[in-house]
């Protein structure tokens, strides 16, 4: 073992830039030393935490022993009912009908490689030696439970997951009310919690906030990991910033209700636990019988925010991602659903594909209305027979169409879904999930399935599966949209049908997607409400948004960027102005936010005049030259001092080349000297640093041209309306070569316009205005 050495009951854990240190102490209890920075295993005694002195009011674990307070102490988990007042990690009800539970160690185990959980999703290594497992095993002092605490070390990736496992022995029953993965206690250090909150439409918004005495909880309660509060949050040093300071950042691999309770103690240490919600959660162990919580995954940077994001982001690409497409450049997609929604045919289809084709668009996907009665979100939802009016050589012809114009099909599903309205639910309203005896509650005018149910799960196994080896279909939309409410099942407990429905889904994604390696799967739930760790064991990539107003999107995907890599987010160029904001914003704009991510069109191109359609098609090919940097380069986030600015990077791994997409939301008079600092570079080498070419549009000038015009014409007039169609202005044309060190400490950009005059080579922005930069190696002149 390399990353894990064990000294009696002292157990240090290293990845490359990271220490996690821990103890079984003398009663037993596992105690947390230290996770951070790099520490060896001498420093244990100095980094123990020092009981040298009795508090009032406190329980004692032991009564000849003044100092041994649970409450006090830095552990690794606890229990109730024995002095530990913090939030617990466990709550179960005995045979007994008591909840006093107290687990102390039993024995220990390393081994190499991880230890995937048999009936959750969970991360993975390759080679037994990418990975090392710590397998400490307690067991409750008075009834027959075992429980499992497994650490497994990434050690490249600087990560460290961490999952608990209950058995019973018992020959009674055991209701677990409440079990999470992990418990960390740190000592405090003037933290910050930061979340990733929002709704529909304004995902992943961060938010920070000062820790204060007492308990935080970022949870879910909608029945997946929901749009409110992603699992994922971080914990930082009071001067941590993007490229600086102390960071910690934890997530779940989990899909449904998730919770991470975040307490600052008396003793002002921070409690972190998380696992599954234990909102309306209770399940029945019985003897023989083993419950697995779901991984959760903890890494520390102490090069801010963006080295946290690092450690996720190759540990996602590396440990998460699975099937062909999991390294494979992600081909660039035309949707139809914001071109057509329900109103379409075949004719109207290739119509579009074949527009798409001439732009280079790469994969074709049919969304929603392709079956059943399916002509409006009212009906349909269930049924797999296709709507032959509207295709009528099914989805085998439509798919030979667009392969035969050089494209990919993918189509989209809602499998989790069923209207009353359906085929389905006249067959088998048990399918639903519902309470009987009340009028159960809509969401998008549809129910769910009970996923819990076997027969649901082999239903749609069963339609799904027809479909996709009916067609040549390579990609696909799985998509979920409504919240869970009306919580019961026929097949199992309430308090189990939760947690029941996700182990259900993964079952299905499993039988579905595991046989079928070649399909790339992008996971919805009306946009972002279930961007997750589960979801991305079987779905390369997730819809982040239905919102794709690019200054929207900064928020979300830089949001989203924290945890997640930008291969892993759909991203799309849609119509301007934007259905949900009604903000009018460039097209180049639109493609320089869209393009750190899986980039997608979806607009109805018919509508796009000529000078808009070859922008698109440079668009698409300036994407496709650089695009796998884009997708998996080092991505960096930057922390401005002006809030009306933004840029994203993304690093290729050899630092050959990077792409930057530097953004204006609100243009403030007279603005200049912007600057470009280009992180992640090898300051030695030198660099030329180009303006992508973009135009921007003759009307954004209004009536100012009428001022540089040798002749007056109206500028909603019939000639510019005519020449705005064809033609467009270069806007910022910039290229300068600098060494490494200097395009780090920033170099400077042209002045933006303000209306003072005219030159070929000003930014255009205004509001809205952005520009994309690449930085490649200077070619070295040949010597003579
Ligand atoms: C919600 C998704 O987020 C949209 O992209 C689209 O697929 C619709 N559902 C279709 O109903």
């Amino acid at each position: 073992m390399q990353y894990i050495t064990q000294a009696e009951k002292l157990f240090l854990l290293r990845t490359d830039e990271t220490a996690y240190l821990l103890l079984i102490n003398e009663y037993g209890h596992p105690e947390h030393l230290h996770y951070g920075t790099p520490v060896a295993l001498a420093d244990a005694a100095a980094l123990r935490y020092k009981r040298t002195m009795p508090y009032g009011a406190e329980v004692l674990y032991a009564e000849d022993d003044p100092t041994y307070c649970l409450d006090n102490l830095p552990l690794e988990w606890s229990g109730i009912g024995k002095g530990d007042f913090r939030v617990s990690p466990i709550e179960l009800e005995l045979p007994d009908g008591s909840y006093t539970c107290d687990f102390v160690f039993q024995c220990a185990k390393l081994q190499p490689g991880a230890r995937g959980a048999s009936t959750l999703p969970g991360a993975y290594a390759e080679e037994s030696a990418d990975a090392e497992t710590l397998v400490l095993t307690l067991k409750e002092k008075v009834f027959a439970l075992q429980l499992e605490l497994i650490y497994t070390v990434y050690p490249h990736e600087n990560v460290i997951t961490r999952r608990s496992v209950l058995h019973s022995q018992e020959a009674s029953p055991v209701r677990i009310r409440r079990m999470m993965s992990q418990l960390l206690d740190l000592p405090n250090d003037g933290y910050r919690l930061v979340t990733l909150d929002g709704d529909w439409i304004q995902e992943a918004h961060r938010h920070d906030r000062a820790l204060m005495p007492g308990c935080f909880v970022n949870e879910s309660t909608t029945g997946n990991s929901s749009n409110r509060h992603n699992p994922g949050v971080m914990l930082a040093a009071p001067t941590a910033c993007e490229d600086s300071g102390n960071v910690y950042g934890f997530n779940l691999i989990y899909s449904g209700n998730h919770y991470t309770a975040v307490e600052l103690s008396p003793r002002n240490m921070v409690r972190i636990v998380s696992g599954i919600n234990p909102l309306c959660f209770c399940w029945q162990l019985a003897q023989g019988e083993t419950f697995e919580t779901p991984e959760a995954v903890l890494t520390f940077s102490f090069h801010g925010f963006n080295g946290m994001s690092h450690n996720f982001h190759e540990f996602i690409l590396h440990r998460i991602l699975r099937g062909d497409w999991k390294a494979k450049d992600r081909p660039v997609l035309l949707n139809n659903w914001e071109a057509h929604f329900f109103d379409f045919t075949r004719r109207k289809l290739l119509r579009l594909a074949r527009r798409a084709k001439k732009l280079g668009v790469e994969l074709f996907v049919l969304d929603d209305g392709w079956f059943g009665a399916r002509n409006s979100d009212h009906a349909g939802l269930g049924d797999y027979t296709v709507n032959r009016k509207k295709l009528r050589d099914g989805i085998e012809g439509l798919a030979q169409r667009i392969n035969a114009l050089g494209m990919q099909f993918g189509l989209w599903f809602e499998p989790e879904s069923i209207n009353t309205d359906s085929e389905l639910y006249r067959n088998h309203p048990e399918y639903a999930m519902q309470l009987p005896g009340r009028t159960p509650a809509l969401g998008r005018n549809q129910l769910l399935l009970d996923l819990a149910n076997p027969a649901v799960r082999d239903y749609i196994v069963e339609n799904v599966s027809s479909i996709l080896d009916r067609a040549n279909i390579t990609y696909v939309k799985w998509d979920m949209n409504r919240h869970m409410s009306d919580i019961y099942s026929a097949v199992c407990p309430a308090g189990e049908l939760y947690h029941r429905y996700i182990l259900g889904l993964y079952e299905v994604l499993e039988r579905i997607f595991r046989a079928r390696p070649h399909i790339l799967l992008e996971s919805c739930a009306s946009g972002g409400n279930r961007f997750d760790l589960g979801m991305l064991c079987y779905s390369q990539q997730i819809w982040a948004s239905d919102d794709t107003d690019p200054i929207e999107r900064l928020k979300i995907q830089k949001g989203f960027s924290y945890f997640y890599p930008p291969v892993c987010m759909g991203a799309h160029v849609s119509q301007s102005p934007h259905q949900q904001t009604l903000r009018s914003t460039p097209l180049s704009t639109r493609f320089n936010v869209a393009a750190f991510g899986a980039l997608g069109y979806e607009l109805d191109l018919a509508e796009l005049s000529p000078i808009e359609h070859r922008q698109i098609k440079e668009q698409i090919s300036f994407y496709k030259q650089v695009r796998h940097t884009l997708q998996f380069g080092r991505f960096y986030r930057y922390q401005l001092p002006e809030m009306n600015k933004d840029v994203f990077l993304a690093v290729a791994p050899d630092q050959s080349h990077a792409v930057l997409s530097f953004v204006q939301t609100l243009a403030t008079a007279g603005d200049s000297n912007d600057g470009l600092r280009v992180k992640g570079l090898d300051a030695n080498a030198r660099y030329r640093l180009t303006a992508v070419p973009q135009k921007v549009s003759l009307a954004r000038f209004g009536g100012l041209l009428k001022h540089i015009m040798p002749f007056t014409l109206r500028a909603d007039g019939f000639i510019l309306r005519t020449a705005n169609r064809v033609h467009a202005l270069p806007d910022g044309p910039f290229s300068l070569c600098a060494s490494g060190t200097a395009l780090q400490s920033g170099v400077g950009l042209n002045d933006q316009f303000i209306g003072t005059g005219y030159h070929k080579d000003l930014r255009l922005w205004g509001d809205f205005g952005s520009q994309l930069y690449v930085v490649e190696l200077e070619q070295e002149e040949e010597a003579e």
